[in-house]
């Protein structure tokens, strides 16, 4: 795997064609919809994607926060964040937030709601490193979850790992990630596979105040 800086040009040069080149690694809509479902996001909550490359995840966390929540994407390719940008002009959102900044140094002073990962917990050099400098951001009861594709517990690794090894030049990441044993010190965690291929891990941040007995 190479280190940061490499990763980083890496996102840059393939930027202008990461959507063209998503269906080569297999990244669909579903796989998306599933990750931030797993966020549990409520109208007006604050959501925070760490690694959110050229956006293709903000038309749901958008939809799911609503016009009175706030989406804020955080990541290290200028290119990448370029995409987005331009998706969050032509869309006309106002309440989405492009921060460039490495996420293991990120200074955040918003409270969240829920933080995703989605395809950057595998690609991310340090991810626990970036999860914990936002964690005390993070509300109890709001949730973590991560999105990633990967080949470690699928029955379909030995025919997929030579493609991996390929698809890792145009985007590297490392396919034999654990994020369900990373995320184990930070709470439960609920890990949902889908597809042979995909896998949304969720943290739920304990402490969450505990609801009186009449309310809904
Ligand atoms: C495979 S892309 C995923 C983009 C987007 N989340 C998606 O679902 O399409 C991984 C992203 O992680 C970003 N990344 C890698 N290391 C990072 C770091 N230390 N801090 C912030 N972003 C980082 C890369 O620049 C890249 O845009």
């Amino acid at each position: 795997m190479p280190g940061q800086e490499a990763i980083t040009a890496q996102y840059d040069r393939v930027a202008p064609c990461y959507r063209v080149l998503s269906p080569l690694f297999l990244i669909t809509p579903l796989a998306r919809r599933r990750g931030v479902a797993a966020l549990g996001l409520r109208a007006g909550d604050t959501v925070l994607e760490v690694g959110a490359g050229t956006g293709r995840n903000l038309p749901y966390l958008v939809d799911a926060v609503g016009p009175g929540g706030v989406v804020i994407g955080v990541d290290l390719s200028a290119r990448m964040l370029a995409e987005a940008a331009k998706m969050v002009g032509r869309r006309g959102w106002s309440n989405v937030e492009l921060v460039r900044a490495d996420a293991t140094a990120l200074e955040l002073d918003r409270h969240l709601d829920a933080i995703l990962f989605s395809l950057s917990w595998s690609v991310i050099p340090n991810p626990v490193a970036a999860l914990r400098q936002v964690w005390e951001r993070l509300r109890p009861g709001g949730r973590v979850a991560v999105m990633d594709l990967g080949i470690t517990e699928t029955p379909l690794r030995p025919v997929l790992a030579p493609v991996a090894r390929q698809l890792n030049r145009l985007g590297p990441g490392r396919p034999d990630a654990r994020p369900w044993d990373d995320l184990a010190p930070f709470g439960e965690v609920a890990t949902d596979r889908f597809l042979h291929l995909y896998y949304v891990c969720a943290v739920t941040k304990a402490g969450a105040p505990q609801r009186s007995s009449g309310s809904p």
